[in-house]
C-alpha cells in the first residue's frame, strides 16, 4: 500500500520465509554454513534452536534453494503427529507411493529402499524437520532408526532439525543418547544485535527497492534504538514493527522514521503484540505500572 511512496516495487517487511529477503547476520551465516556442510558432505544430522521469530524457517528454506537441485528433500513443518504418521509424512515428501494399510514395518523398508536407490544414484538425502520441539522421544528413536543407515563412508540420510529451545530438553532423554552422540553441528540462534538489526532494515529496503532504484526513506538513531527497544532484535518483531512504522510514515506524509513515528506504530499495533511480546524481557511489563486518572483514581 505504501510501497510506491517510498519508491518500493515490494514490501519489505513481510514475515514470510522468502530466501530473496535473506539477511547474512554472523550467526545465520554461520548456521547457513554448517547446514550446507553437513548435507555436502554427508555428515548425518544436525541440530539448530532459536526462540520464535528468530530465523529457523526462513533458514531452511535458504538452505531448500541452495541444495535444492542436487538433493531429494522432505521438509515436515507438521510434527504434532505421532511416530507412525511422522515417517508417513516423510514417505510423502518423497512421492514415495505406500500400499493403503501401511504398517511402521512396511514404511521403514519402504524409505529404506528409497534412501539407498537415491544413494546408488548419487543424489543426497535430506529430511528437514522444523517445529522440532513438539516430537517426543519416541518420534526422534523413529528418526534414529531411519537415519542408521550409513555406508562405509557416509551417512546416507542427512537429517536437520530446526526448532525451538526446549527440544534440548527432549534430546536430553537417556534412550536418544545415541542420536545425540551422533549430531555433528549445532547452532544457537540467538536475537540480533542493534547494529545486525540495522543493516537487516537497509538490506531489506533496499531489496525491495524497484530495480536500478533507491528506497526514498530514511530511519533515524534514535527511532532505530526504539525498534530495538521494542522487537529485542528478534527478526519477525523487527519486521512488525518496521511495516507498521512505514505505514504510520505513509499516513503522516513523511519519509523519515524517527521515535515518534515508531512510537505511534508501536502503540497502534500493541494488542497484536501481546503474545510476541512477552517472551521479550527488554520490554517493560505493562503490570505494575500504574496510571492517575483526573479523579484521583488508579489505574
Ligand atoms: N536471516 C534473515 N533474513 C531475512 N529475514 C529473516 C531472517 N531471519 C528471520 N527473518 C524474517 O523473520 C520472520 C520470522 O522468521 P522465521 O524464519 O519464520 O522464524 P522461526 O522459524 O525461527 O520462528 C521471517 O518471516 C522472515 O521474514
Ligand atoms: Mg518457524
Amino acid at each position: 500500500m505504501y510501497e510506491g511512496y517510498f519508491n518500493l516495487a515490494l514490501a519489505p517487511f513481510q514475515n514470510t520465509p522468502n530466501s530473496r529477503f535473506f539477511f547474512e547476520t554472523d550467526q545465520h551465516k554461520e548456521a547457513l554454513a554448517k547446514l550446507e556442510y553437513v548435507v555436502r558432505n554427508r555428515r548425518g544430522f544436525a541440530l539448530i534452536t532459536g526462540e520464535i521469530g528468530s530465523g529457523k524457517t526462513t533458514l531452511s528454506r535458504t538452505l531448500i534453494k541452495r541444495i535444492g537441485s542436487e538433493a531429494r528433500i522432505a521438509l515436515v513443518n507438521n510434527t504434532r503427529v505421532s511416530a507412525h504418521q511422522l515417517l508417513k509424512l516423510v514417505a510423502q515428501e518423497f512421492q514415495i507411493t505406500l500400499p493403503a494399510v501401511c504398517d511402521k514395518a512396511t514404511m521403514l523398508s519402504l524409505l529404506r529402499r528409497y534412501i539407498e536407490q537415491q544413494h546408488a544414484l548419487g543424489r543426497t538425502v535430506v529430511i528437514i524437520i522444523d517445529e522440532g520441539q513438539c516430537l517426543s522421544a519416541d518420534e526422534f528413536e523413529e528418526l534414529r532408526l531411519l537415519t542408521n543407515l550409513e555406508s562405509e563412508t557416509d551417512k546416507l540420510v542427512q537429517l536437520l532439525i530446526l526448532g525451538q529451545p526446549e527440544l534440548r530438553d527432549t534430546l536430553r532423554h537417556p534412550r536418544l543418547a545415541p542420536l545425540v552422540q551422533r549430531i555433528a553441528m549445532y547452532c544457537h540462534l540467538n536475537p540480533m544485535s542493534f547494529e545486525d538489526m540495522t543493516r537487516y532494515i537497509a538490506f531489506r529496503l533496499v531489496r525491495a527497492s524497484k530495480p536500478g532504484g533507491r528506497p526514498n526513506v530514511d530511519f533515524s538513531r534514535e527511532g532505530l534504538q526504539v525498534i530495538f527497544e521494542r522487537s529485542g532484535g528478534v527478526p519477525r518483531l523487527v519486521n512488525l514493527v518496521c511495516d507498521n512504522a512505514l505505514l504510520v510514515a505513509y499516513s503522516a506524509n513523511t519519509r523519515l522514521i524517527d521515535s515518534q513515528i515508531v512510537g505511534r506504530a508501536v502503540g497502534q499495533m500493541m494488542p497484536n503484540l501481546e503474545g510476541a511480546i512477552t517472551d521479550i524481557s527488554m520490554v517493560e511489563p505493562a503490570v505494575g505500572r500504574e496510571q492517575e486518572l483526573d479523579d484521583g483514581r488508579r489505574l
